[in-house]
């Protein structure tokens, strides 16, 4: 059967991980969180003192770039690829709130792109492939067959994040969340390296009124179209 690149991106919170995984399980692909590898950069950088609230180091960063070494291994349990950081599983450490406050400063450092994007390249080049990020169909794979941009309101996004870190046992206020929300908007689409923005050829898919399995379906007719 053809295999086909697909690239979705969109806002924090839009249930991107979570579709991308519906449909690399239903058509045996690879999945890629691009997310997770900035996620867990940004847990290297704290565990560095390289980064926090108040400061950013960012020349300390670039220069130990080359000791970050992450890659994801198939957790068959759990039924997707978990992140690991220099041989340690970080996927529960780089979900917390903390980390979400600095990422997006990390991922404005042009030298931790290029890093991330040619390791997202590389994982890639077979296709069969679905990755989802904010840069995915503008920068990683500008030619893939499938490009989805998914969008939702803040506070519809912020209540889904809000309920996940609860059922998580982690103690956030929903004000706290949805702050985080829009200012990770902001600074995701006005940083100046590869900010989010949709692609031409993407199809806009946003969820704010439609449950999971109303989304699949959209989305996965959308596919069997591209393979047809
Ligand atoms: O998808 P996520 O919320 O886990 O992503 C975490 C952060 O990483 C997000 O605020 C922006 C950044 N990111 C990025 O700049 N480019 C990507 N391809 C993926 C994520």
């Amino acid at each position: 059967m053809k295999k086909i690149t697909i690239a979705i991106d969109g806002f924090s919170s839009t249930g991107k991980s979570t579709l991308a995984k519906q449909l690399a399980k239903q058509l045996g692909y690879v999945y890629v969180d691009t997310g997770a590898m900035y996620r867990a950069v940004t847990l290297y950088a704290m565990q560095n003192g390289f980064v926090s609230e108040s400061h950013l180091n960012k020349e300390a960063l670039i220069q130990s770039l080359p000791n970050v070494k992450l890659h994801f291994e198939f957790n068959p349990d759990l039924g997707f690829a978990e992140m690991y950081l220099n041989g340690i599983n970080v996927e529960t450490e780089i979900r917390t709130l903390d980390v979400s406050r600095l990422v997006s400063k990390v991922a404005e450092i042009s030298e931790v792109r290029a890093k991330l994007v040619e390791q997202q390249q590389e994982m890639g080049k077979n296709k069969a492939i679905v990755m989802d990020g904010r840069d995915i169909g503008t920068v990683v794979f500008p030619d893939a067959e499938l490009k989805i941009f998914m969008t939702a309101s803040p506070e519809t996004r912020a209540q889904r994040r809000y309920d996940e870190l609860l059922e998580k046992g982690q103690s956030v206020s929903f004000a706290d969340v949805l702050q985080n929300v829009k200012e990770r908007d902001y600074i995701d689409t006005n940083r100046e390296d590869s900010p989010l923005v949709k692609a031409d050829d993407a199809i806009v898919v946003d969820n704010s009124a439609m449950d999971r399995t109303e989304q699949f379906e959209l989305v996965l007719n959308i596919v069997k179209d591209k393979l047809k």
